[in-house]
């Protein structure tokens, strides 16, 4: 187990695939992989899957396609929710984007990751729909945008909520590098740590804890424990 206080970030690119990687999958995760009709797509998922598989392996101590993970969705029949290890006293989260996966784990309380690779989108157009009035004035570059957009998902990934709760309703403090949560939708009182991650140029991400802090972040890469299968 991740000591208390403490997050684990595990980064994979696509080419950290291997094709043993699918033998660790669940009969459900392996249906969902087969609906991908892009292969970059069944990539990202596969590799997702595998390294959350064995990211959680290594701190339970059980072994990687033994593990239980509900991915139930609240809203459908569909198992593709946010995971949970019934049994466990471990939090995670999973994100994909572009060439990247991450997985976070902790004990610490309930978490979310979330990485977005930097694209041409026309993020003033978007800004409306993303930024709180308040933080308007905090956001003068592409770049910038991305790092709200993945502070404001991974809080919104940590409670559960994803986009289910408009993301202008999740307002930030001034961007002083320690990002703050100041208020969440209608949900008096949420406490959050947040964290910028540094993945790769091109890609913003971050991850969010509720818990008031402290928490450590440690980012590492994923490619040996991937690479042994
Ligand atoms: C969670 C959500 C914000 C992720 O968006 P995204 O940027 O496209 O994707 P990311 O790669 O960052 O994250 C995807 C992962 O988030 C996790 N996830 C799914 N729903 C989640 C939720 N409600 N809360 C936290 N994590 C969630 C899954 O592990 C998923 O990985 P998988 O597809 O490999 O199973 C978005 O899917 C969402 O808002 N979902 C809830 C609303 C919804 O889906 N409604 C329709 C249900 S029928």
């Amino acid at each position: 187990m991740p000591e208390a206080g403490t997050c684990r970030v595990w980064w994979a690119r696509r080419n950290d695939l291997r094709t043993g990687h699918v033998k660790l999958l669940s009969a459900l995760e392996q249906a969902r992989r087969s609906g991908y009709a892009r292969a970059a797509d069944r990539d990202r998922f596969t590799l997702a899957a595998a390294l959350l598989r064995l990211v959680v392996a290594g701190e339970v101590g059980v072994a990687p396609d033994r593990l239980r993970i509900d991915r139930d969705c609240p809203c459908c029949t569909r198992p593709h929710g946010r995971p949970r290890l019934p049994g466990h006293d471990l939090h995670v989260s999973v994100s994909h984007s572009g060439e990247l996966v991450a997985v976070a784990a902790t004990s610490a309380g309930p978490v979310g990751v979330d990485v977005e690779q930097i694209t041409d989108l026309d993020y003033l157009s978007m800004c409306r729909h993303v930024l709180a009035p308040s933080e308007m004035g905090a956001v003068r570059s592409r770049e910038d945008f991305f790092r709200y957009w993945t502070r404001k998902e991974s809080v919104l990934k940590a409670t559960g909520d994803g986009l289910r709760t408009a993301m202008t309703t999740v307002v930030l403090g001034p961007d002083a590098g320690h990002p703050t949560l100041l208020r969440y939708g209608t949900r008096e009182g949420l406490v959050a740590t947040i964290a910028d991650l540094l993945p790769v140029e091109g890609y913003a991400a971050a991850v969010a804890v509720l818990v008031p802090g402290p928490v450590r972040v440690a980012e590492r890469t994923a490619a040996d424990l991937l690479a042994d299968r």
